[in-house]
């Protein structure tokens, strides 16, 4: 399975490399470059602007690529927004809800989000006087979850991760859902660790809003998608505008295109759109429950490799369930850093640091950080074994 599945991606053919770092950027398929590169070839066009051949065909291949993110979201077209990224997502949606929202109105996000889930939310708070309060972890950095009070009537947003970016916990979205839509709130959900393992159902899960990066889900950068119910994106009013989103326009104002069209303002990133399709459709074809299982056995070999090494803590679940293949850990006598320096020289990519977790780190007492593995379904055993190893050599230099 992995083999069949790594002969896919032409980077990987080097020898001696060791790519542990998909959940900061995943390799890309050579289709979907090629892809990338063809429609540069011959379909290089503004898209929804213009009358001629390649401007024709730069739509089709835009409302295409927009077609694959639905099937994989299990969506609607019109729900679907291409935006530069997750980050750009989650920023807009911040400003999109917290537009209505002031003193008296709370926010809860929790203390495992990535920055770009939590950060707009504190800065926003700032000049509109609302709070933002967060749900804690525990020692696993699993959010808690059995005390859900902090969302209580005053609560208008949950935001919060599909999975963490440090631990590969898996966040249990419907219990969210349940208590945010119990008391009106809407659930606003960073899907960029957990997209890359498989197609996801935000709308099944209970998610009202979602968000995640292409680059993370074997696409290009500079594309993310922002999913949201149709009904509630139509209540959304824009945050940036410009050309392609408005109906409308005098010198007295302008009245906004529907979505997704109200929150693509100015020129999208086309290629990088069509890119990200044929990604998901990648995705969409392969068989996830065997990819899962091959993803849950490295990451057991990883977890037990680790144990077995001196004075190494993992900073995540140490079982499996509701878990991603994203492995954190710290070593006695070792900076995260010098860590994932001797590895590099090694061959083996891994990242070390705050991972845009500061939040996580404080409450979990890592000031330095932690180094992270992260696997794909192109992660092989060999992979592993020279982390595992680049490790025993790296503690006999450092201790
Ligand atoms: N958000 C990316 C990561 O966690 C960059 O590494």
């Amino acid at each position: 399975m992995t083999v069949a599945i790594r002969t896919v991606f032409p980077v990987l053919d080097r020898a001696g490399f060791h790519y542990l770092d998909s959940a900061a950027m995943a390799q890309l398929p050579g289709a979907v470059m090629e892809a990338v590169a063809h429609h540069d070839l011959t379909a290089r066009a503004n898209v929804h602007r213009g009358l001629h051949e390649l401007a024709r065909r730069a739509d089709d291949a835009y409302d295409a690529a927009r077609q694959s993110v639905a099937r994989f979201l299990s969506a609607e077209m019109d729900e679907v927004v291409f935006t530069g990224g997750c980050t750009m997502a989650l920023n807009m949606l911040a400003l999109a809800l917290g537009e209505a929202l002031g003193p008296g109105d709370r926010v809860v996000a929790s203390v495992a989000e990535h920055h770009s889930n939590l950060l707009p939310w504190l800065m926003l708070a700032q000049r509109k006087g609302f709070e933002v309060v967060t749900l804690a972890v525990d020692d696993d950095g699993r959010l808690r979850l059995d005390d859900l009070s902090l969302i209580n009537e005053h609560c208008r947003v949950v935001a919060v991760t599909h999975a963490s970016n440090v631990t590969g916990a898996v966040t249990d979205i419907p219990r969210l859902a349940e208590a945010a839509h119990a008391v009106g709130a809407r659930l606003v959900v960073d899907g960029a660790q957990m997209v890359p393992h498989g197609p996801v159902n935000p709308r099944a899960l209970g998610a009202d809003f979602y968000a995640f990066a292409g680059h993370k889900a074997y696409g290009p950068t500079g594309i993310g998608v922002l999913w949201g119910r149709r009904e509630l994106l139509a209540q959304l009013p824009p945050v940036l505008w410009g050309g392609g989103m408005v109906g409308m326009v005098g010198l007295d104002g302008a009245l906004p295109l529907d979505p997704p069209q109200r929150f693509e303002a100015g020129t999208p990133p086309v290629a990088q759109a069509v890119g990200l399709g044929v990604a998901l459709d990648w995705m969409s074809g392969l068989d996830w429950p065997a990819v899962t299982a091959v993803e849950m056995s490295l990451t057991r070999h990883l977890l037990d490799g680790l144990a077995a090494l001196d004075g190494v803590r993992v900073v995540g679940p140490l079982k499996l369930e509701a878990r991603l293949p994203v492995v954190s850990f710290v070593a006695e006598g070792c900076h995260p850093h010098d860590l994932a320096h001797l590895l590099a020289e090694r061959g083996v990519a891994v990242r070390g640091g705050a991972h845009c977790a500061r939040p996580l780190m404080t409450a979990l007492g890592l000031e330095e950080g932690c180094v992270r593995a992260s696997l794909a379904p192109y992660t092989n055993r060999a992979d592993v074994e020279a982390l595992l190893d680049g490790l025993d050599l790296a503690f006999k230099v450092l201790r």
